[in-house]
């Protein structure tokens, strides 16, 4: 699918630097630091963009803190994949109208997917006049820029660009760990899933260039860090729209290369475009995760085909066993929607049977969610939420079950893990993830953290394992 791809000169993100420091000269007038607060809904990808923000952020002289009541600057960096999602920022919104009375001058600003809907940001417009500041994800490179224009000209300032292929590199960020990192190599989506709003807010599937992703790769690794999720709608077509050469299984092996310690995950993955060159060099490249969320959405053959998926059961479960040929240790997850509409408790049952037999490691399920201006949000849909609630908490019930089963077999055995955080409890008071990406609580220095060690494990549950360090 062609797109118009825009790339944004770095003199233009040079700019918005100088911008920044414009805004720090006002910001910090008097002396004092100003207080920022990124609110991030939704996927990693937004995570990675709400680094971008408190990178500007930064650089405008910004502290950072958790408590809207004392932040002079706040951003929303919303999500649009589910009803939910967005009401939730809406309500948080909403009571931002108490903080600002206590602090006036305080500046509100809503950004990503859900205002890229233009009868949302409408709505923000018309019923939300606390909001200052709106913009979608193809201007977040411009954040600076917008956001001086509401300082200077004290206006509300909304803008919406319909670009369907901003690519920005040089963004400077502010990452929120030390030893996990969010690399972004795609942005967008060509597939058009009938439920999913995504190709709308987030526009065509364009990639970074191999040497751009290469480079800031090379530079986590040299920073210390030793976990890079590599992140993309759909990663496994990396590099169609680029035509030079490298697909996602070549960027693997380039980033594999770089000298170092440290683990490559990645999400998300389309059943209908992983290879088995992805799996084969998954299997090859030894930093690489045995890990694969590999999203089914149903099990069920024709709901796949309303869902636009261009994938059935047989083919789902054949490129699962195809990735276990190579991994025989892979964990694997996926995403699943119920009550997709006219879904039959029939084909619902499809579902069950598929998650039984392919058993999943963990399971994100979701109800489904009319999300206007998709095609299957004019399906019929007779279907009662009561009914897809019962369809939800038995396949979670599954799910659960399933996930527990799993972590039983890894008790009595030892397993590599990185040590990524810590708990805040006392007795598994570091919080650790095994090559596959599972989590494992663990009592211990947390001078560890940052470290690969061994771990035996000695007890387990549906969400995590438990385990002991093993010296030597
Ligand atoms: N309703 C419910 N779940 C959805 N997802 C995407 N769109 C919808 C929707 N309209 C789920 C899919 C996807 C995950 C990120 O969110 O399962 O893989
Ligand atoms: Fe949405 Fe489908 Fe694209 Fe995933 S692959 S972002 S579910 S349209």
């Amino acid at each position: 699918m062609s797109y118009t791809r825009k790339e944004i000169s770095i003199e233009k993100i040079h700019q918005q630097e100088e911008i920044c420091a414009k805004i720090k000269e006002t910001l910090c007038a008097d002396g004092k630091k100003p207080l920022a607060l990124v609110d991030t809904y939704g996927c990693q990808q937004n995570e990675a963009d709400s680094e971008k923000l408190r990178g500007y952020l930064s650089l405008m002289g910004c502290d950072f803190t958790d408590d809207e009541f004392k932040a002079d600057i706040i951003i929303v960096n919303t999500c649009a994949v589910r009803e939910h999602a967005e009401m939730r920022v809406l309500g948080n919104v909403g009571s931002l109208n108490h903080t600002k009375k206590n602090k006036p001058g305080q500046i509100v600003s809503v950004c990503g997917c859900m205002v890229q809907q233009e009868h949302m940001a409408d709505k923000v417009k018309k019923s939300y006049p606390v909001v200052d500041l709106v913009f979608g994800p193809h201007e977040l490179w411009r954040f600076p820029e917008l956001l001086l224009q509401h300082i200077e000209s004290n206006k509300r300032v909304f803008s919406r660009c319909d670009s369907d292929g901003v690519i920005a590199e040089g963004i400077p960020r502010k990452r929120d760990g030390k030893v996990k990192a969010w690399l972004s190599i795609m942005n967008g989506c060509n597939n058009f899933c009938s439920y999913c709003i995504v190709p709308y807010t987030r526009g065509r599937e364009r990639s970074r260039r191999p040497e751009d992703v290469v480079a800031e790769a090379r530079e986590l690794v040299n920073a210390g860090y030793k976990d890079i999720t590599l992140l993309g709608q759909n990663v496994n077509s990396y590099g169609r729209d680029l035509d030079c050469g490298v697909d996602f299984a070549d960027l693997i092996r380039m980033i594999n290369d770089i000298p170092g310690d440290f683990l490559i995950r990645f999400m998300t993955s389309h059943p209908k475009d992983a290879t088995e060159k992805l799996f084969k060099t998954m299997a090859e490249c030894e930093k690489c995760a045995h890990q694969l969320h590999l999203p089914v959405q149903s099990g069920n053959d024709h709901i796949l085909k309303v869902m636009n998926r261009c994938y059935d059961s047989a083919k789902y479960i054949s490129q699962v066993e195809l990735a276990r040929s190579y991994m025989p240790d892979l964990v694997l997850t996926t995403d699943i929607i119920v009550g997709f509409p006219g879904e039959t408790d029939q084909e619902f049952e499809d579902t069950i049977k598929l998650c039984e037999k392919v058993r999943y490691d963990a399971m994100f399920t979701f109800i489904y969610s009319k999300r206007q201006g998709t095609p299957a949000a004019s399906m019929p849909d007779p279907y009662t939420r009561e009914d897809k609630q019962k369809h939800f908490d038995r396949l979670n019930q599954v799910a659960n079950r399933i996930s527990a089963e799993k972590h039983k077999e890894y008790e009595g055995g030892t397993f590599r893990v990185l040590v990524d955080g810590e708990t805040g409890k006392d007795e598994y008071n570091l919080s650790s993830r095994t090559n596959g990406g599972r989590l494992v609580h663990l009592h211990g220095d947390k001078s560890l953290i940052g470290q690969f060690i061994n771990v035996k494990i000695t007890g387990s549950n549906t969400w995590a394992l438990y385990g002991e360090i093993e010296n030597g």
